[in-house]
């Protein structure tokens, strides 16, 4: 696949500072949860060739967390991150975990001795002595924030992590972590459905000089066209079934809300996947921030159409189409908004 520019799909992306103070990255990392849970069966030969290839051409952030396969992820990641540790920056997060009394559920723990355990695990399973950057993946008000970060950047002090991220951080929230320790990267949903960051986080991000790491830019797939109705066409135990926005009559009124996507990307000889990951990061450009959008996928034919998008400039009609789409979406991007920061806001 090539771009209007011509540019061919195998080009390497550019770099970008992940925020101040932080590594250079290319502009677009790759997301690999879905490589061991929720999005349904993984060819695990296809998502390490995946892996490689990602590498090639010039994606060197990538994304886990402990909670994806309950550490499943991040062992499978552990032979590609010890073959080339100095090339990549791998960011890794702890925080949630899966309900021992109920698998479908998950539970939060900021406290500071659940940290110093998480982390060992970690590095145990990543087989490695340090973590790039390593993120609170969710707030427990439980415990005071200043505890809980206070407690990461002693594992900075002792070599454990080199950098500090959070995630479904409110703005407020951001704002008193930076002031105990610096905060690298915000990692949050950010995509053409889901703008409620935009509001106070990404302004206070740009204020900071703190990266956005937005998850979930295609809308988990969904932006993509390549399903509509999860209960329907995704497999019995894929996370998305449990989403509002992709079941039941949400799904066919927001599948409706795609037709824009779609005619921009045919008139582009381009695909609704591209002009998606375009929009992220030309709204990160607008707010004046360092973005580093992390798709996530497990196969290398889409990674090359994922990457080669960060070659694409949306005209300014095309941004005032796509404007109006957020604010259509019908359902929650979660069944409990508790685990996002617009829900504590
Ligand atoms: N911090 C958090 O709370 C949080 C929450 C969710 C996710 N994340 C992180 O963010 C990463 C990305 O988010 P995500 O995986 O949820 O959603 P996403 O990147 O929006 O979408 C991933 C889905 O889209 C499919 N896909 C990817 N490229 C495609 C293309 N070009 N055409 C058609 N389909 C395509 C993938 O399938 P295939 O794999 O089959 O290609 C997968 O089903 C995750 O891997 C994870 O590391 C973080």
């Amino acid at each position: 696949m090539t771009n209007e520019q011509g540019n061919p799909a195998g080009t390497a992306i550019g770099t970008v500072q992940l925020g101040t103070g932080g590594p250079e990255v290319g502009v677009q990392g790759l997301g690999c949860m879905g490589m061991s849970w929720a999005y349904g069966p993984t060819d695990g030969d296809e998502a390490r060739a995946t892996l490689e290839r990602a590498l090639e051409l010039g994606v060197t952030l990538f994304d886990t967390a402990d909670v994806y396969g309950d550490g499943e992820n991040e062992k499978f990641l552990a032979p590609f991150v010890r073959a080339h540790r100095d090339e990549i920056v791998l960011a890794t997060k702890f925080a949630l975990a899966n309900d021992p009394q109920d698998p479908t559920k998950r539970i939060i723990r900021n406290d500071r001795p659940y940290l110093r355990q998480a982390v060992e695990g970690s590095l145990r399973r990543l087989g490695v002595e340090q973590i790039d950057l390593y993120y609170m993946h969710r707030r427990d008000e439980s415990v005071p924030l200043e505890e809980t970060v206070g407690a990461m950047a002693e594992l900075v002090a002792e070599g454990k992590v080199k950098y500090l991220g959070l995630s479904e951080v409110t703005a407020a929230e951001l704002r008193a972590a930076q002031a105990v320790h610096p905060i690298t990267a915000v990692q949050s949903e950010w995509s053409l459905f889901s703008r409620d960051i935009e509001e106070s986080v990404v302004p206070a991000a740009a204020e900071l000089g703190v990266a956005l790491v937005p998850y979930s830019p295609l809308g988990r797939g969904f932006l993509t066209g390549a399903f509509v109705r999860a209960e329907q066409e995704l497999a019995a135990d894929d996370f998305r079934r449990q989403q509002p926005r992709f079941t039941g009559e949400n799904a066919a009124a927001n599948a409706a809300l795609l037709e824009p996507v779609r005619e921009i990307a045919e008139a582009r000889n381009a695909t609704p996947a591209q002009i998606a990951l375009a929009w992220v990061q030309q709204r990160a450009a607008a707010h004046g921030l360092a973005v580093v959008p992390i798709p996530g996928t497990r196969k290398r034919g889409r990674l090359e159409e994922n990457t080669a998008a960060t070659r694409i400039e949306l005209t300014a009609d095309e941004l005032a189409r796509l404007e109006p789409i957020a604010g259509k979406v019908a359902g929650e991007r979660y069944a409990d908004m508790r685990f996002t920061s617009a829900g504590r806001e």
